[in-house]
């Protein structure tokens, strides 16, 4: 039996130093030291051992056990460490490669545009608003001085929710709500999306942009619109444009205009942008028709008030010289990264 230990132990040691894996090593601790293991099997005949021999046989046993342990824990930590290096070999970080170059997003033109716009009435003291782009008809047409028969309201126009909702088809009905809240005096912008069912073409499209703009306050004159437009034009386009204010009609407004601005590619002699005219039309405006104010409780005889509207595409497309309004929605990246 002594005989059998030893050879066991010397055995066992041996194929214990030459495993590799934490795998190889459990299955040598299974076939040894396991239920059915060989160390267990030689056990079985400890009850054959003389009496007298017994303590000396034990400790041969526990010998025998403690070597093979002790060689299986080296063994199995010695496997741990060398995983662990090599995982460490794997994983390592060269701090030193070259950065993936990520592909940074850009404001849309529009949006440049826009923020434009805002940074300038924003200078002049104006607050910017925002409404609701699905509007009662009331506020969209309405409280706005549009009559009911008007050729706006037609359907072929207007997108139609149900009888009282629409897509707001301009951002005038901001105005109103802002007159509603009652609180004089009001210097503000409303940008935003709005709707007309127009078949899409280099200059028209279903869905569009406007900047509203409106002032009340005690002695508010055409004067102080025309001032107000003129800082704003020059701001934007250059100091050298000049402004022509062309009588039209706003059911909104009375005195209304149409305002245009000298082209600033050609400074006014005529080129391809202002396709010849030396004027280009950026906005509509006008002093707020007193119906309109009356409507939302505005006291008449103490204030006044002017509006405006402006087509954001308009004003993107002519700064930055784009000729088809379908580029700015088409969203192609290679398009919209030149801006
Ligand atoms: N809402 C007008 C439109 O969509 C633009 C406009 C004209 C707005 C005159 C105004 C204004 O505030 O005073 O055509």
């Amino acid at each position: 039996m002594k005989e059998r230990l030893e050879e066991l132990t010397v055995r066992a040691v041996g194929q214990i130093k030459a495993a590799e894996t934490a795998a190889e090593l459990n299955d040598i601790r299974v076939a040894v030291l396991g239920k059915k293991g060989e160390l267990t099997a030689i056990l079985k005949g400890m009850k054959d051992v003389p009496p007298e021999e017994k303590p000396e046989m034990g400790r041969i046993v526990n010998e025998a056990r403690e070597k093979i342990e002790s060689a299986l824990k080296a063994a199995e930590t010695e496997v741990k460490r060398r995983d662990l290096e090599a995982r460490l070999k794997n994983e390592v970080i060269d701090v030193t490669l070259p950065a993936k170059q990520n592909k940074k997003g850009h404001r849309h033109p529009n949006r440049i545009a826009l923020e434009e716009v805002e940074k300038i009435f924003i200078g002049m003291g104006y607050e910017v608003v925002h409404g609701p782009e699905v509007e009662y008809d009331y506020y969209n047409f309405e409280a706005l001085n549009i009559p009911a028969d008007h050729p706006a309201k037609d359907e072929q126009d207007t997108f139609y929710i149900n009888d009282k909702i629409v897509l707001r088809t301009q951002t005038s009905p901001v105005q109103v709500r802002v007159m509603e809240k009652g609180k004089i005096p009001i210097r503000m912008i409303a940008p935003g999306r709005v709707f007309r069912a127009d078949e899409v073409d280099a200059t028209h499209s279903p869905c569009f942009h406007q900047i509203e703009g409106m002032v009340i306050d005690e002695g508010i004159t055409f004067a102080d619109l025309k001032g107000t437009l003129e800082v704003f034009a020059k701001k934007l386009f250059g100091e050298n444009v000049a402004l022509k204010f062309r009588p039209h009609h706003f059911p909104f407004t009375e005195p209304s205009a149409e305002v245009d601005v000298t082209c600033f590619k050609c400074g006014g002699k005529g080129c391809r942008m202002c396709k010849g005219e030396g004027w280009i039309e950026i906005l509509g405006c006008g002093m707020i028709h007193p119906k309109v104010l009356e409507r939302c409780n505005v006291d008449t005889s103490r204030y006044s008030g002017f509006a405006f509207g402006i087509g954001l595409e308009r004003i993107a497309l002519l700064k930055y010289e784009i000729d088809d309004m379908r580029l700015l929605y088409e969203n192609d990246v290679r398009f919209l990264g030149q801006f």
